[in-house]
């Protein structure tokens, strides 16, 4: 994983995050932890359950405090190991917001302007959405940056996010005629599962904001649960293509061996090279046992370890210590090199 288009020469670290607005679905599983619970092997790891950028939309603040919680546990639950990878929440660190604040100086309006989540969250109305919601991806590039990360795992959806937190750096290193100060974060989005399709319309991802919880499976649905919103997902008649290019335009279809091929890490021509030619009958029962062979172990460990909240806080408590020791001293540089008083 090199970095070539930038002059930093720091080390590797790796930096994302989830936001905790409710249960973490097949989506965030396939797209963002599983690749979360690789790297931790390989690399210095730090993920982040993202309050701040929670409360762009309006929060039930229990239910936050709740949610907060659960993302933190769900974590665990797929296979991170707090020992190894830090865990923690955004808040606890106050480099993310004093970042966001210098970085809004950096990042122009047109920049902003130009992201498709925002335009896709505010609606139509969106002298109406919270500032917070339009600043959202400059909270999005002090996350990353206050920890001088340079490699980001996250799903499709956050490309244009990531490109935005590459701008931002590039920017301010040249503002400050300080070449190399930051890194330029590479994305690393590839592999099966970096786009995952709503149960009910193959062409809207899956989302924790959708109303219909049978769009989505989600990482503490049961067994039968799983099975059922499977049964339920949205297909066509036909059988399954024996090649990639037979799913054009059956996005339901494509959607379902999708997630068979993240599941099973194998691609989608090696999924129908076994089913090409069966229909949903045969496939879906087939995709309902292997989602439920994966997925039970996460949920089992999800219930114990929600028993045991201050398990969790202990956890968090170490997370933000661990994340602030390494935001601090960058934000000291970042002072001294913006010109704040007191920091030379
Ligand atoms: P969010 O739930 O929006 O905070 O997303 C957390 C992480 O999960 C990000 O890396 C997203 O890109 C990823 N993610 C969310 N929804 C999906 C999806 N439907 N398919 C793949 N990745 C997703
Ligand atoms: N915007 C991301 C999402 O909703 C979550 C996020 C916040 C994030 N900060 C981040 C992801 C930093 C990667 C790096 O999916």
């Amino acid at each position: 994983m090199s970095n070539p288009s930038s002059s930093y020469n720091g080390p590797e670290r790796v930096f994302s995050g989830i936001q905790p607005t409710g249960a973490l679905h097949l989506g965030n599983y396939l797209g963002a932890l599983t690749k979360f619970v690789a790297l931790q092997h390989t690399h210095e790891c730090i993920f982040c359950v993202v309050d701040l950028h929670a409360i762009t939309m309006a929060q039930d603040p229990d239910k936050l405090r709740a949610n907060t919680r659960e993302a933190a546990a769900t974590f665990i639950a797929a296979g991170l190991d707090p020992k190894k990878a830090i865990i923690f929440v955004q808040s606890a660190v106050p480099a993310h917001t004093e970042l966001t604040w210098i970085f809004n100086c950096t990042a122009r309006m047109g920049w902003l302007e130009r992201m498709t989540q925002f335009k896709d969250k505010a609606g139509k109305d969106k002298e109406r959405a919270s500032v917070g919601l339009f600043d959202y991806p400059v909270l999005q590039a002090a996350d990353i940056l206050a920890y001088k990360a340079t490699h980001v795992p996250v799903g499709e959806d956050q490309k244009q996010h990531l490109e935005l937190s590459r701008d931002i750096a590039e920017r301010f290193n040249r503002q400050y005629d300080a070449p190399g100060f930051f890194p330029l974060p590479e994305p690393l989005i590839k592999g099966p599962g970096a786009r995952v399709m709503s149960l009910k319309d193959g062409t809207k991802k899956m989302s924790k904001s959708d109303p219909s919880d049978l769009s989505r499976i989600n990482l503490d649905d049961d067994a039968d649960t799983i099975a059922r919103k499977i049964k339920k997902a949205r297909t066509d008649p036909e059988p399954l293509p024996s090649d990639t290019g037979g799913l054009a335009g059956r996005d339901g279809a494509a959607n379902l061996v999708g997630i068979y091929a993240a599941l099973a890490q194998t691609s989608d021509q090696a999924v129908l090279d076994e089913f090409g030619g069966q229909g949903f009958g045969v496939f879906k029962p087939a995709l309902a046992e292997l989602a439920v062979s994966t997925l039970a172990p996460v949920s089992e460990k999800l219930r114990t370890l929600k028993a045991d909240p201050a398990q969790i806080d202990r956890i968090l408590h170490d997370g933000a210590a661990r994340a602030q020791a390494i935001a601090d001293p960058i934000i000291k540089e970042v002072r001294k090199t913006v010109g704040f008083w007191g920091a030379d």
